[in-house]
């Protein structure tokens, strides 16, 4: 995730544009830049740090014009260097463009286009971009039919906004399921991935759609169908959100915002490289023993991956928690560790890395900060561009860093064999299905959620079952509970039960029971049966399960049918919604609870 912004107007733009990066830079700040249209030609300032820091340096507020762009970056593709900050530029240096997302077939773009005599100066694939629509700029003589070929030809999820010395009074800008909103103002016209970039200076707002492009200028805003080119009329909406507001997107806390945020951040890791994956799925395939490994979120992220390759591939791969590697693997130089880390710092798993290293094992990872320890040590790393996670808890990265390992799985599994190639389009189709499954959750579920959530606060200890896959999840959700509500929340499986637990059961006990499709007849059953000898003991359950409302439970949330494949990935999001509204109502520090640290860098 990065910040795009952009403003044309009728008066200097250049200290507004500042403005705009420093109220984004939430979305990505590990570089930023500017460039600005001064007389007939384009000046970029851009540097790596926070954007206090680059301004420091640069100044990006001196050169003076009437139009620009601004960004502030989450590097994705390539390395976090002043080159690879954006805005980035055309061969002929008339083109500038700022850019949020992936564009996932850059890689053959990038061969072509220097094939043709195009240099690249940068490591992104943002520049395809500014080259391509300068390529198409040489026959059509016109920025917005290039534009337009341009926009049919990159795929992925991604937004841009460019400007040109060819057309000096307008900024074009395009989405492709990244957001992107117009800001509408007297005498200036505005464009920001969100309204942060803006809501200094307007709350007069459009919203472009997905597969759209505008071109405003500093008195009009046009906005048109990306394929056809038609005109595409749509409203002024005046919003009145606190600028505090506005950073969280609407929402009330970032944890919200970022669990609303799943269904785009799944869509980006499925659109992720393929060879990425790829490589990953051989490393484990030449390995005679694959870790998963992880601590926190990150041990259960591995647990649930351990069950997808087991499931779908047939193999065992072992979830470790990164404290206790190094009193239970194995490692030799023919073993992989396989992390997942969000920061990319935490020291339990930077420890295990640098111990498995020292073994001479084969290590990767999957992290969302690039240029972060664990991304810099391993032999490979899988960048799951997720975006910053604000809130302390780990929601959307976590979801990222599952869905990674499915593909991964996948891979392998078609590597080995042992999934024919139909089965593997099979999989993939289910799992596109995940980003519009979650939002109809987001969407229909929030309000029963929240009501669950809001009666039962009170209760101070809890027991989440699950079997399977859902162990994992429990877990996970029970650690969301106890991290956001400092209630207690024990995760199980449901097997395990009654070897001891049970005996806890009474009618003052509560339990959340995670119960897999009916499809998944053994697993289905086994966990009723769970359910059966909880309610012999009067016990109070909770039920998350599919398809249709079912008695046994003294409360549920019924989900749709889903694939296997992904109706634990849709509990999961319900678990995390079920902790958020329980910590609204105890009125706790969402965000940042108590004795937590985002990034745990100590023993
Ligand atoms: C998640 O909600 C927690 N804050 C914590 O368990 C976290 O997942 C763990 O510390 C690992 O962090 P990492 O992903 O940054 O390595």
């Amino acid at each position: 995730m990065c910040g795009i912004a952009g403003i044309v107007s009728v008066r200097n733009i250049s200290d507004r544009l500042l403005r705009s990066i420093k109220n984004l830079e939430y979305r990505g700040y590990d570089s930023c830049g500017v460039a600005i249209l001064t007389k007939d030609r384009i000046e970029i300032r851009k540097e790596v740090g926070t954007v206090e820091e680059v301004d420091r340096k640069e100044k990006l507020a001196e050169p003076q014009g009437f139009l620009g762009i601004s960004h502030t970056r989450w590097a994705t593709h390539g390395k976090v260097t002043q080159i690879n900050s954006h805005p980035h530029l055309s061969c002929d240096g008339t083109i500038a463009v700022v850019h949020n997302g992936i564009i996932s077939n850059y890689r053959a773009l990038k061969d072509e286009l220097i094939q043709i005599g195009h240099r690249f100066v940068s490591e992104t694939d943002t520049e395809v971009i500014s080259h391509l629509i300068e390529e198409y700029y040489q026959v059509e003589g016109d920025i917005e039919k290039s534009l337009i070929k341009a926009f049919q030809l990159l795929e992925g999820t991604y937004a841009f906004a460019l400007i040109s010395t060819r057309e000096p009074d307008k900024i074009f800008c395009a989405r492709r399921e990244s957001p992107l909103v117009l800001g509408v103002g007297s005498d200036s016209m505005f464009v920001g991935s969100d309204i942060n970039a803006f809501v200094e200076f307007t709350k007069d707002i459009v919203i472009l759609e997905d597969g759209e492009y505008a071109i405003i200028t500093a008195n009009s805003y046009s906005i048109k169908d990306g394929s056809t080119g038609s005109q595409i009329q749509r409203k002024v909406q005046t919003i009145n959100w606190s600028a505090e507001v506005a950073q969280k997107g609407g929402y009330p806390h970032f944890m919200l915002k970022e669990i609303h945020e799943q269904p785009d951040v799944v869509k980006t890791v499925l659109n992720l490289d393929t060879r990425d994956i790829q490589k990953l799925a051989e490393m484990i395939h030449e390995s005679e023993r694959t870790y998963l490994v992880g601590v926190g979120t990150t041990y259960y992220v591995a647990l649930a991956g351990q069950y997808y390759f087991s499931k779908i591939v047939g193999c065992y791969l072992p979830a470790v928690s990164s404290d206790e590697f190094e009193y239970v693997a194995e490692v030799n130089p023919n073993t992989l560790f396989l992390c997942a880390s969000q920061s990319g710092e935490t020291y339990d798993t930077l420890k295990a890395l640098r111990y498995a290293k020292k073994k001479g094992s084969k290590t990767a990872a999957i992290v969302n900060v690039i240029g972060s320890s664990v991304a810099r040590e391993v032999n490979h790393a899988i960048m799951q561009s997720s975006g910053p996670e604000i809130c302390v808890l780990s929601t959307k990265a976590a979801l990222a860093q599952i869905v990674i390992l499915l593909r991964t799985a996948l891979e392998l599994a078609r590597l080995k064999g042992h999934i024919s190639e139909q089965t593997f389009s099979e999989y993939m189709k289910q799992l596109e299905l995940l980003p519009q499954m979650i939002r109809q959750i987001l969407d229909e579920k929030t309000g029963n959620i929240r009501n669950i959530a809001y009666r039962r606060a009170q209760i101070k200890n809890w027991l989440f079952l699950g079997r399977g896959i859902y162990m994992a999840v429990a877990m996970e959700a029970a650690l969301k509970m106890k991290e956001v509500t400092y209630q207690h929340a024990e995760g199980m499986p449901g097997g395990f039960m009654k070897h001891g637990t049970i005996a806890l059961i009474d009618d003052d006990t509560y339990t959340l029971v995670l119960v897999p499709p009916r499809e998944e007849d053994d697993l289905y059953h086994q966990t009723m049966s769970n359910v059966e000898e909880i309610k012999a003991r009067k016990g109070f359950i909770v039920g998350f399960h599919h398809g249709k409302s079912d008695s046994i439970f003294d409360e549920e949330v019924v989900l749709p049918d889903a694939p296997p494949l992904i109706a634990p990935l849709l509990q999961l999001v319900v678990g995390q919604l079920f902790a958020y509204f329980s910590a609204v109502a105890l009125k706790r520090n969402v965000d940042k609870p108590r004795s937590l640290a985002k990034s745990v860098t100590v023993a």
